[in-house]
């Protein structure tokens, strides 16, 4: 399985502090955001990783990140990001590096306690389709949320007024080859991007996806209180434990 980080976008929601710089490269807590993400990927084994970036700065990630050296690789893959399109978007155009490979696809501001590393293995014997995962969560209305009937997601709805379940849809996610296919089937949502959420739909529909609840706690930080909330979990507990036993 090959991994992807989506690091593009403005950060609107987090300006000033993205006039001058990229979202993903402000420090959370003692590193910069983008750590986070990639520590999450080799946690649950991948070592073939492409940086999707865009917006300020693009080239400031190959001066912090370089090949990976840090982090134990050997070889970090980098593409850029015109525009604002969106999640679904800035996937696209990880198609070529993938080569028809299954994916963990992990949203640039999305940073988490423990490891998914379990469901990395499941979604490997799985085969083909998706697998997401899941949170409990105070503020569903933020995020993606599933419609749970029974044990199966009926559907997902991206920033519900009335969320239909206590769940968010976080960013970590795994796909088969065909969410290629699935992305270019996408019409822009009425924000003007490519939504992943409608992925996950596709798959739903086409029976495929499965999903998860992800231990230990899990936050985005692409707001000012969320940023500030990743700061404070991070300095309390540490994030990308190995084991949470
Ligand atoms: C995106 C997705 C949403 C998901 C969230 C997780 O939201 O659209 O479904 O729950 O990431 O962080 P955004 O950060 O683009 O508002």
């Amino acid at each position: 399985m090959k991994g992807v980080v989506l690091a593009g976008g403005l950060g609107t929601r987090l300006l000033p502090l993205t006039k001058v710089t990229n979202k993903h490269l402000l420090p959370i807590y003692d590193r910069p955001m983008i750590y986070y993400q990639i520590q999450t990927l080799v946690n649950a084994g991948v070592t073939e990783i492409m940086l999707v970036t865009g917006g300020n700065n693009a080239g400031d990630f190959l001066k912090l990140l370089g090949n990976g050296k840090e982090f134990g690789l050997k070889h970090l893959n980098y593409t850029y990001q015109e525009g604002e399109g969106g999640i679904a978007d800035a996937l696209r155009l990880a198609e070529y590096f993938t080569d028809g490979e299954a994916i963990c696809v992990v949203l640039g501001d999305n940073i988490i306690q423990g490891n998914v590393a379990k469901s990395a293995d499941q979604f490997r014997r799985q085969e083909k389709g998706a697998k997401i995962l899941l949170k409990e969560v105070k503020d569903p209305q933020r995020f993606g949320v599933p419609v749970l009937e029974g044990s199966r997601v009926a559907k997902i709805e991206e920033k519900p007024v009335h969320p239909r379940s206590p769940y968010a849809v976080t960013g970590i996610y795994f796909y088969d080859a065909q969410v290629f296919e699935f992305i270019r089937t996408l019409k822009p949502s009425a924000r003007g991007e490519l939504e992943i959420t409608d992925v996950n739909n596709a798959y739903i529909k086409a029976g495929s996806l499965t999903w998860d609840l992800l231990d230990g706690w899990w936050t985005d930080a692409g707001t000012i209180e969320s940023l500030h909330l990743a700061n404070q979990l991070v300095s309390q507990t540490g994030a990308n434990e190995l084991d949470l036993s």
